[in-house]
């Protein structure tokens, strides 16, 4: 772990503009510097760079965050090592590191990464000129009913029969290039070296700013392994990657939504027929990263899995990698087509409408799903069914990270197993306290506290957009504060607790690894789409928002207090009736807004 304090004097230290600069280069333009977008493909520059702010944008495609964020997108770095990039390219030692990475080190890992990029970009290149002249391959995929403009837009391509074709892109077979980007294999007896693609259909699979860092390939027809596709290598991780999310990117953006598919032709089919925002694993289970990333490009998030006993599977083991990811505010759907269908058979027979219509109407939530799935083998007019569906939806109701979906999901399964959702809790073994989180009292569930409204949110995105405002804020009792409302109070607390007012990047950063990284995160991307959120504000916008808090405040004190007194006062805790005191007296007294 690197500690905070680190995270926010690199970003004193470094410039956004610098870092970008290095890798995109920017213009000026009015108090922003302008480039096209290295994370869409697009011909005229949507993509900004704030210096006041230390944010980058997208308006195109939504890419956004801080510097560290930014050499996580375009390097492809985790967390920790994006970090010791930019502490390095500033000669900052990391701390709790044995050494800081030596600079000849970074520079030869950076030109190994360039030299793979290279070789596999080269070979995209020939793939797709080879299918020029390969009319076994194009007869192929146009029975498969594909375009040609489709083809090129994401690149496919033919590697022609042959053991040895690549030799056309590079100067010299033996280059180890060839070989660590999983182009080339090495016989281990012979050590003869031969293509790994030969006779097949070219799926290039880019990673977040476009460059391609694998491939799928797919036989001409029948034959084993119908798909072949790149092994793991330093720049390709299928727990990582999606195939088509760079091509998808401004679409998903658009509609909001992101269409998770089991195949590289469902996506390249969905894209034809006009449902552009749809990604496909890697042949692999989906994996948690997956569902991180898919969940900050979008709000919605549809997996559509084959109606077979595979794809029932499939979609179990995504449920699973996804509980650690939920966010409230977000929401996940499964779509089953009927057992003979894939979404590219699908929307070829019934077309691009009835597709959507399906996705829409035939779709259930992540919640439905899961109770489903849990009382499917259960008998629940027995009581031993009942303690059964509680033993096995323990573990998974653990991992669930979004406390109010993850609470409502509690209260249906109380209801199925017949007890109440406070037994319930205590039969999961969620002690009051930890449960509460940080209080030991109890709030009643069922009020209607502002936790997240339209205006809580625009409270957020003013308190991260001009940190200075915090200071004309007076919080009391923070700990009452839940969801939506919680990450606001957090926010205006951690401006106070600093010395210097935290630049925005510097603010959401801090947050990071934190219970409210998901809402900063999914404010950040809606908030970021208004131009003028990158102008600056003026004395009135400041004035609503430290009065836009008092009434929050106020009004959430109120409910409160309502639930409070409805449930009586011989019904209350000691601390419970402390809390309804101190409402009681504050709102007696009130002081500022
Ligand atoms: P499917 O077998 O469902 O293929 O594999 P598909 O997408 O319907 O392909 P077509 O329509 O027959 O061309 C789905 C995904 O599983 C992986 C690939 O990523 C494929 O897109 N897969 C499948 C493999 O990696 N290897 C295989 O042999 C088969
Ligand atoms: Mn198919």
């Amino acid at each position: 772990m690197i500690p905070q304090d680190f995270i926010d004097q690199l970003l004193t230290r470094v410039d956004i503009v610098d870092v970008v600069d290095r890798c995109v280069p920017l213009k000026k333009g009015g108090q922003n510097y302008m480039a096209c977008c290295p994370f869409h493909k697009e011909k005229s520059p949507s993509f900004t760079v704030s210096p006041s702010k230390q944010f980058y944008h997208c308006f195109g495609c939504g890419a956004h965050g801080s510097a560290i964020g930014f050499v996580m997108e375009y390097q492809g770095l985790p967390f920790v090592d994006a970090v010791k990039f930019l502490a390095d390219s500033i000669g900052l030692p990391v701390p709790q590191q044995e050494r800081a990475a030596n600079p000849e080190v970074v520079r030869a890992a950076r030109a190994k990464q360039l030299s793979l990029e290279d070789a596999l970009s080269r070979a995209a290149a020939f793939y797709k000129q080879q299918l020029k002249s390969a009319p076994n391959a194009i007869a192929y995929l146009k029975g498969r009913g594909l375009t040609g403009e489709i083809a090129a837009r994401y690149g496919l391509g033919y590697a022609p029969d042959g053991w040895q074709n690549l030799e056309a892109i590079a100067g010299d077979y033996n280059d180890s290039a060839l070989v660590d980007s999983g182009l080339v294999i090495v016989a281990e007896d012979s050590g003869r070296r031969y293509d790994r693609f030969r006779d097949r259909v070219m799926f290039p699979i880019r990673n977040q700013r476009g460059a391609i860092i694998g491939f799928g390939g797919r036989v001409l027809g029948k034959g084993e392994p119908k798909y072949l596709n790149s092994p793991e290598t330093p720049l390709f991780e299928k727990g990582r990657e999606l195939y088509g999310l760079y091509e998808a990117r401004q679409a998903v953006r658009g509609a909001n939504a992101v269409l998770v598919v089991e195949g590289y032709m469902d996506v390249v089919a969905l894209a034809q027929y006009g449902v552009e925002y749809a990604v496909a694993t890697l042949g692999t289970a989906t994996t948690g990263e997956h569902v991180r990333k898919l969940l900050r490009h979008a709000d919605q998030v549809y997996f559509c899995f084959d109606g077979d006993k595979a794809g029932q599977k499939a979609a179990w083991r995504a449920l699973e990698n996804s509980l650690p990811q939920l966010v409230d505010g977000k929401a996940l759907h499964f779509l089953f087509l009927p057992q003979e269908h894939d979404p590219d058979s699908y929307i070829r027979e019934f077309g691009r409408e009835a597709f959507e219509q399906a996705l829409q109407e035939q779709s259930i939530p992540l919640s439905a799903y899961f109770i489903r799935q849990l009382c499917s083998d259960i008998d629940l007019s027995a009581p031993e069914g009942r303690a059964e569906l509680i033993k096995q939806a323990k573990p998974l109701l653990d991992q669930i990270a979004a406390p109010m979906l993850g609470y409502i999901i509690r209260k249906r399964l109380a209801e199925l197993a017949q007890v109440d959702v406070d037994e319930l809790d205590m039969l999961l073994g969620r002690p009051r306290s930890e449960r509460k989180g940080r209080r030991n009292y109890q709030l009643p569930r069922d009020s209607n506290r502002p936790e997240s409204t339209p205006m809580v949110r625009r409270e957020i995105k003013w308190a991260l957009m001009n940190p200075d405002w915090a200071h004309h804020i007076d919080i009391r009792e923070s700990q009452i504060y839940e969801g939506e409302m919680a990450t606001l109070v957090a926010i205006i607390e951690r401006i106070q607790a600093s010395e210097a007012s935290p630049s925005s990047a510097q603010l959401a950063e801090s947050f990071r690894h934190s219970e409210h990284e998901a809402v900063i995160d999914s404010v950040l991307q809606e908030s970021l789409r208004e131009p003028e959120e990158f102008a600056n504000p003026d004395e009135r916008d400041r004035e609503n928002f430290v009065q836009g808090f008092a009434r929050l405040m106020a009004r959430y004190d109120q409910e409160l207090v309502t639930a409070l007194s409805n449930k009586g006062y011989e019904h209350l805790s000691q601390e419970e009736l402390q809390l309804l005191r101190t409402l009681l007296a504050r709102r007696a007294r009130p002081t500022g807004g």
